[in-house]
């Protein structure tokens, strides 16, 4: 079996990177992020550290706004503003999930489609089914970087996707049919689910729960791309697929950890540090 090791990949892809900013300085031009964070849930907390870090290692100019829980609709839609208006900002990502008080929808709509580097933009996820460019999600973007990689041509391939969610499901199956992939998306409501996985040449699993794929579940020789992040009771981390048994019966699968998870945070940068070039050649 092939092991799609996503920390190997971001790693080449991070020192890519690093020269890339150090050219655009030269040129004038720090790329920046600015992350918004609303609240103080543990998980968020996380992710927004990481890629605070992530950026800072690369050599880009980062920003984390951390907003209180009681944060208003119109309070985070004014910083937004400010945020599309301030040339020097290239990158916005509001941190989902947002308290209960702000529409998701309303605040996703306000960010200027050009700085947002979540690809989650009615207008990014509109060129993105048109196959027309434009910012593209990060977990999608990473997955088939990561198949490119290990030169895994998705063309006239059965992928059947496992969760239909605005950050994965969705945009990976838009990103899959552009490729010329032969694309299912299946969810909580599809009938016989593991009869249809069974039939995929291309597995990719989004669903949530812990080593819910197993040999019964899977074709032989299929390629499993493992989405899911599920913390066990004695804190491991583990991902929907049943690593053990799948490893001698498909011919390549991602691990969790470091699988597609490292891809996000690097697609994060690539899109910040892409939107940033298009700042120097405005001048
Ligand atoms: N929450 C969980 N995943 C994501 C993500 O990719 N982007 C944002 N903004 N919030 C998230």
């Amino acid at each position: 079996m092939e092991l799609l090791d996503g920390r190997a990949l971001a790693n080449e892809l991070t020192h890519a990177q690093q020269t890339a900013v150090k050219t655009l300085k030269v040129q004038g031009v720090t790329p920046k992020l600015v992350v918004i964070m609303v609240g103080d849930d543990p998980a968020s907390a996380i992710y927004t550290q990481s890629k605070q870090k992530r950026a800072t290692k690369i050599g880009m100019a980062s920003e984390l706004k951390r907003l209180s829980a009681e944060t208003t609709e119109a309070e985070l839609l004014a910083l937004v503003k400010t945020l599309n208006d301030d040339r020097t900002v290239d990158g916005i990502l509001v941190q989902l999930p947002l308290p209960k008080q702000i529409n998701e929808d309303h605040v996703i709509q306000a960010i200027d489609a050009k700085k947002d580097v979540d690809g989650f933009s009615p207008v990014n996820i509109g060129q993105l089914w048109l196959n027309q460019p434009g910012l593209v999600a990060c977990t999608p973007n990473g997955i088939m970087r990561l198949l490119a990689a290990h030169k895994i041509d998705v063309a006239g391939k059965n992928v059947v996707i496992v969760g239909r969610s605005n950050i994965v499901g969705r945009p990976l199956a838009a990103l899959m049919l552009n490729a010329n992939a032969t694309v299912t998306i299946a969810h909580s409501r599809t009938a016989n689910l593991k009869a249809l996985t069974k039939t995929a040449d291309i597995l990719v699993a989004a669903i949530g729960k812990p080593h819910f794929f197993g040999v019964d579940a899977v074709k032989e020789g299929a390629v499993v791309i493992d989405v899911g992040i599920n913390r066990l009771e004695d804190g491991s981390v583990t991902g929907d697929v049943d690593f053990e048994a799948l490893q001698t019966h498909v011919s390549a699968m991602t691990p969790v950890p470091r699988g597609v998870g490292p891809m996000t945070i690097t697609m994060l940068m690539e899109q910040t540090i892409e939107i940033a070039k298009e700042r120097v050649k405005r001048g």
